[in-house]
């Protein structure tokens, strides 16, 4: 069992300055919460306890007056910083301690994940005990993700941001890793673009032959936060079936609650950390459930 995740929230955001001049983008809204809720509560839901946030030198005490150290959620919250952008599989030579002898996840604090039957396809992934696992999902401009292409449900081939088509099959940033990932983020060496490449990484496994795809089908949202206008559109996703619905996506302590790791007393904890707003009437709803 995956019992280890990590996010990796640092970079500069420099497409969304000067919005994030002052504040890390993953601490930006996505409609009604910090961009870091989404990719958290997508760890939370696949039952990981234990998570590593990765963020930019000097930008802690940002996050942890958010997001202190987890207890509130009845998991564990370590931080450490990145001093620049070295590129994804940095997370496991940063987090080499943190991982130790076991299996990990790694999902990027940029990406937003929501679908039925989402928590279930987390849930089996973290049952990995070899080799790799990621999650692939078709999108209109691949150019823009590292693709990967697949035929007879084994992956052929992985290429970083292809300028010419090779496949629609985005790899998305939710990644689950036995713990060689460690001895191969070592190894790597940077790319054109000076950062370590997590497709290269993954190139790795699939040249061990250890490389597995799970799918976000069509049914199932995978979306970007990666420009001003993207951030836009996610929130207005999240405002849509939130307002229909009634349900919040990403409520921290709603999932905690519902995994049993914390209790009524937490919420009303909760109430009063984040004070009298909209989220904090969703959390008096379930207390009075
Ligand atoms: O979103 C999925 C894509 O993410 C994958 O399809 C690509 O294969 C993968 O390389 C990555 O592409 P991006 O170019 O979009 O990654 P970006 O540099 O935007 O970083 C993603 C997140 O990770 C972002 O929230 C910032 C954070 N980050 C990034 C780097 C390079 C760090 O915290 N530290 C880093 O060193």
């Amino acid at each position: 069992m995956i019992k280890k995740g990590i996010i990796l929230s640092g970079g500069k955001g420099t497409r969304m300055s000067p919005l994030t001049k002052a504040v890390n983008k993953q601490l930006l809204p996505i409609y009604d919460k910090p961009l870091i809720f989404y990719p958290l509560s997508i760890l939370m839901l696949a039952k990981i306890k234990d998570i590593l946030i990765v963020v930019n030198k000097g930008q802690l005490n940002q996050y942890k007056s958010v997001i202190p150290n987890g207890k509130n959620l009845g998991i564990k919250i370590t931080y450490v910083e990145q001093d620049k952008p070295r590129g994804l599989p940095d997370a496991f030579i940063l987090g080499e301690k943190f991982i130790g002898k076991n299996n990990v996840s790694l999902i990027l604090g940029d990406n937003f994940f929501y679908g039925q039957y989402l928590s279930k396809k987390l849930q089996e992934c973290v049952k990995l005990k070899r080799g790799a696992k990621v999650f692939l999902h078709r999108v209109k401009s691949p150019e823009k993700y590292g693709v990967a292409k697949v035929k007879n449900n084994k992956i052929r081939l992985i290429k970083e941001k292809p300028k010419k088509f090779v496949s629609d099959l985005a790899i998305t940033g939710l990644y689950f890793f036995d713990n060689k990932v460690i001895k191969y983020a070592k190894e790597l060496r940077p790319s054109k673009r000076g950062e370590l490449e997590i497709t290269d990484l993954l190139n790795k496994y699939k040249k061990k032959g250890s490389l597995k795809a799970d799918y976000i089908g069509r049914g199932g949202a995978w979306l970007d936060t990666g420009s001003i206008k993207d951030f836009y559109k996610t929130s207005n996703f999240v405002s849509v079936i939130e307002n229909r619905q009634g349900f919040k996506i990403a409520c921290l302590e709603e999932i905690a609650f519902l995994n049993k790791w914390i209790n009524k007393k937490n919420l009303y904890d909760a109430i009063k950390f984040y004070g009298n707003c909209e989220y904090s009437n969703y959390l008096k709803q379930l207390i009075s459930k």
